[in-house]
């Protein structure tokens, strides 16, 4: 008889979902729909990997987020944040709404021009605004928001140009109690940067200050932190008043609010551990309206949300390419879809879901994008049970950054659909093809590949 020959033993632990002294395992195991459209289908017609928007969902987050602060403050607007995702399809729902738009960079006030959005419904945030984009804002009448005194004084300059009177809001930053503290965009409160500024702008005689503006962090768990920015912001509000006479027309609080995505380092899933809209809100409004303002003087609270409206609006449909085992026997599964697309995967734990369960035992595994670059983890473990490659996955919640931040490296970006509240799907980005990565390259002549010569 031949011997066999050795094969290290491998010990798998099993899950069986039951609950332990912590709670209970993942309570769902897979996700057939999205807003009960088979996900089958979406694969289908569109191939994968694929995004899925939810236009209900991000309706319904707007509404949330508009309901939470008008109940308690009467005079709110919301500018959705184009940085957080940019697609058409997404900003013209929040604008549907009711939405302004919120924009950093020329392109993104390109962005929101193109889809109709007048300039006094653009906030113009951003350290870099490049001169020939401020000349066009101030003429269409944005509402631009200076980060440093360079940009200050090149606003000044052109409203001399102008012989018109430029009406500004000023970026702050401030400690809110929380860490790390974000003092790079904007004017410091706590050293008195602020004040200086606000001093600086009125004895120029050429601009006004109509708001004042502070984005304290993103995914900020901490609602109270809001609650002291509000104050704070208030009391600068005052201090505008008492130097320039004229008091300001809105307190702008950014964005920052979390989604209920689950950071790696977070014990409990955001579904449980991120604060309701209605936190925030209460945080904010209350302290605004202990600031004392006279009715008349009641400043419009200004929200930049982004992430909270659109992230649970997000799905990634991917499928699996391959299984293997590591060489410590943890189990692998390399997916089409990467961090290239799922760029949040670096700080997020999101749901990974089979789109069919066909039973089996769960047990951890890593999950791996298509990148040939050793940091494409989507998941570092999560339990799932047997996949065989063409088996479904879906990730979630993913709708925030992902496809803004997205990367070109080594594959193309997927298809976006946007499923409607009549359960309607419409594609909202075409999948791209090579050209379109290598269409504006120009290969000098002398490169050119040389045709072989006919006989
Ligand atoms: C100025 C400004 N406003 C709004 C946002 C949106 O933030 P979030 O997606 O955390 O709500 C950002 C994001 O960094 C920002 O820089």
């Amino acid at each position: 008889m031949s011997r066999l020959p050795y094969e290290k033993p491998t010990i798998i632990k099993h899950y069986t979902g039951l609950a332990n002294k912590l709670g209970r395992g993942p309570s769902r195991r897979d996700l057939a729909r999205i807003d009960g459209v088979s996900i089958d289908a979406l694969i289908e017609q569109y191939g994968t990997p694929l995004f899925v928007f939810s236009e209900h969902t991000l309706r319904q987050k707007y509404r949330d987020t508009h309901r939470a602060f008008t109940l308690r403050y009467p005079k709110v607007q919301i500018s959705w944040s184009y940085k957080t995702n940019y697609l058409d399809a997404v900003c013209q729902v929040f604008h549907d709404e009711g939405s302004w738009a919120e924009v950093v960079s020329e392109i993104e006030y390109g962005m929101a021009r193109r889809l109709g959005v007048p300039g006094n419904r653009i906030l113009f945030n951003g350290p870099y605004k490049p001169e020939e984009s401020l000349r066009v804002a101030i003429k269409e009448g944005a509402h631009i928001h200076v980060d440093h005194y360079d940009e200050l004084y090149l606003i000044e300059r052109i409203a001399k140009e102008l012989g018109t009177r430029i009406d500004v809001a000023l970026r702050i930053n401030m400690d809110t109690g929380i860490l790390p503290r974000w003092d790079r965009f904007g004017f410091n409160l706590d050293n008195g940067e602020a004040l200086d500024a606000i001093r600086r702008v009125h004895a120029g005689g050429h601009l006004g200050i109509e708001g004042l503006h502070t984005h304290i962090g993103t995914f900020m768990l901490d609602p109270a932190a809001y609650g002291r920015a509000a104050a704070k912001l208030a009391g600068l509000a005052k201090q505008v008043k008492e130097t320039t006479g004229t008091p300001v027309k809105y307190l702008d609080f950014g964005g920052g609010f979390a989604s209920r995505a689950t950071l790696h380092a977070q014990y409990a899933p955001g579904t449980d551990a991120s604060p309701p809209i209605d936190d925030y809100a209460e945080a904010i409004t209350s302290a605004l309206l202990a600031a004392g303002f006279p009715p008349s003087e009641l400043p419009t609270l200004m929200l930049e949300t982004g992430r909270a409206m659109v992230d649970e609006a997000g799905f990634m449909v991917s499928r699996v390419v391959g299984n293997k085992r590591l060489a410590n026997g943890t189990r692998a599964l390399v997916i089409d879809a990467g961090v290239n697309v799922l760029f949040t995967s670096f700080w997020y734990r999101h749901d990974v879901l089979p789109v069919h369960d066909r039973g089996g035992m769960m047990e951890e595994t890593v999950v791996y994008g298509p990148l040939c670059m050793n940091i494409d983890v989507v998941r570092p473990s999560v339990l799932l049970p047997p996949l065989e490659p063409g088996d479904a996955l879906v990730i979630r919640p993913v709708g925030a950054y992902n496809l803004t931040q997205s990367m070109q490296f080594i594959r193309l970006r997927p298809a976006c659909v946007l499923i409607g509240e009549n359960q309607q799907v419409d594609l909202i980005r075409a999948a791209e093809v090579l050209d379109d990565v290598k269409g504006p390259e120009r290969l000098p002549a002398r490169f050119q590949p040389k045709r072989a010569k006919k006989a």
